[in-house]
């Protein structure tokens, strides 16, 4: 039996203060306590239902939080600022100086950005493998490894990590597997198949009107009482805190989210099989030709389809450009980083969200200069997008250069 995440998210009932539908925002940075001992005990993390100050929880913050647990079935979970937030504080919270990370190579730009450059002032070391072949992320372990990190659906590339082998691994060597489960919410429940942390950029996918950043570390009560924690928790510490107004309205967002992902694979899986029947060389975890397409279909659970992102490689950077650039004119979408929006949202991530590779790593990893990232919008008329699409390739002249893809 496959999770069900969205039945847990429409079970979850709040009433607000005034009884309200939707719950209070706590408008607060500071909280009363009726007595100086109730403070005491709260600081001491001895108190529950008790708030202290609004870096540390809010009771919206922890509305939002358990809304994402109860998706990502976890104990609880700690809501961030943003997406690096997250990743940085968990990270943070488990290695300390010459601790080591084994990291897939394929990974959001700013996460690798950070495990290559700036984890290393703290003598945090990182080895950047092939996620997909679990021989060589066994191989690179050493006593000091801490964390074997990976994206269920990675980005750009759309590798698909095998999360259940990788949870083996991890438990044979005492490691905590952290999943960034962006890419892929409702498809994926990471925690399913082993891992022992899941996050998300809240940015993308689950709120889904691009109007904010956020993020959430989704884990055991003890982990995210330690992210916490007064004394030593990188997330109190280092004050990556979502601001309540956000959360309360990314909490309204994620309610809609299981017909926005239904809408976003349905239209993603229609144009991969157009761009692929077309003769572009065409990424999409939905497609057979997906290297992981039966990996992915036995991870997935129910309805939610193979995700809205998708790769196709148009040859050069210029054409790329050109392309984006006339969709865009043509309001097909916006030429943007990020995902998850309604609109499609297109860029070339070798320029843009992953630039901080430096370029010979990306061709060692199969980001090419051609490459052009799709975020596939909620279109309710998919083959009319498609059809606007598709002139936009015929007016730049990709069908005369197909031969290149
Ligand atoms: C897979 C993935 N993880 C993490 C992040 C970082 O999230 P944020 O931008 O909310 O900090 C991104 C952002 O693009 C992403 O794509």
């Amino acid at each position: 039996m496959k999770y069900k995440p969205a039945n847990h998210i429409q079970d979850l009932q709040y009433f607000g203060e005034f009884g309200g539908v939707n719950p209070s925002i706590s408008d607060s940075s500071t909280y009363t306590f009726l007595s100086a001992k109730t403070m005491f005990d709260t600081f001491e993390g001895n108190q529950d239902g008790c708030y202290l100050y609004s870096r540390h929880s809010t009771p919206s913050n922890l509305y939002l939080g358990e809304a994402l647990a109860a998706m990502e079935g976890t104990e609880t979970a700690n809501v961030a600022a943003s997406g690096m937030g997250a990743i940085t504080g968990a990270l943070l919270q488990l290695c300390k100086a010459d601790d080591h990370i084994v990291s897939s190579r394929t990974i959001y730009g700013g996460t690798y950005a950070f495990l290559k450059n700036f984890a290393p002032r703290l003598n945090i070391k990182t080895s950047f493998v092939d996620i997909t072949k679990l021989d060589t992320v066994e191989a690179v372990i050493t006593p000091n490894t801490k964390v074997l990190y990976c994206e269920s659906v990675s980005n750009p590339l759309l590798e698909v990590a095998d999360i259940a082998g990788l949870s083996k691994i991890a438990k044979k060597h005492g490691l905590t597997l952290i999943v960034d489960n962006t890419f892929s919410p409702l498809s994926i429940t990471p925690t399913e198949l082993g891992a022992d942390v899941v996050i998300h950029s809240l940015t993308k996918f689950i709120n889904g009107s691009s109007d904010t950043v956020g993020g959430v570390t989704c884990g055991t009560q003890e982990f995210i009482n330690s992210l916490r924690s007064v004394i030593d928790g990188a997330n109190m510490l280092l004050g990556p805190t979502m601001d309540s107004l956000r959360s309360a309205s990314i909490l309204k967002n994620m309610r809609t989210l299981h017909i926005r992902m239904k809408q976003h694979s349905k239209n993603a899986m229609f144009l991969a099989e157009k761009f692929e029947a077309d003769g572009f060389r065409t990424v999409y975890p939905g497609l057979e030709s997906h290297p992981s397409h039966n990996l992915f279909k036995s991870m997935m659970n129910e309805d939610y389809g193979f995700g809205g992102m998708l790769t196709i490689d148009v040859g050069s950077l210029d054409k790329a450009n050109e392309l984006m650039e006339l969709m865009q004119e043509r309001n097909l979408g916006y030429l943007a980083v990020s995902l998850g929006f309604y609109k499609t949202l297109f860029s070339a991530p070798g320029t843009s969200t992953s630039s901080e590779i430096p370029v010979e790593e990306q061709i060692e990893m199969g980001l090419s200069d051609g490459l052009i990232r799709f975020s596939i919008g909620l279109d309710n008329d998919i083959e009319r997008t498609y059809k606007m699409m598709k002139d936009c390739m015929e007016t730049v002249g990709l069908f005369e250069n197909i031969s290149l893809n």
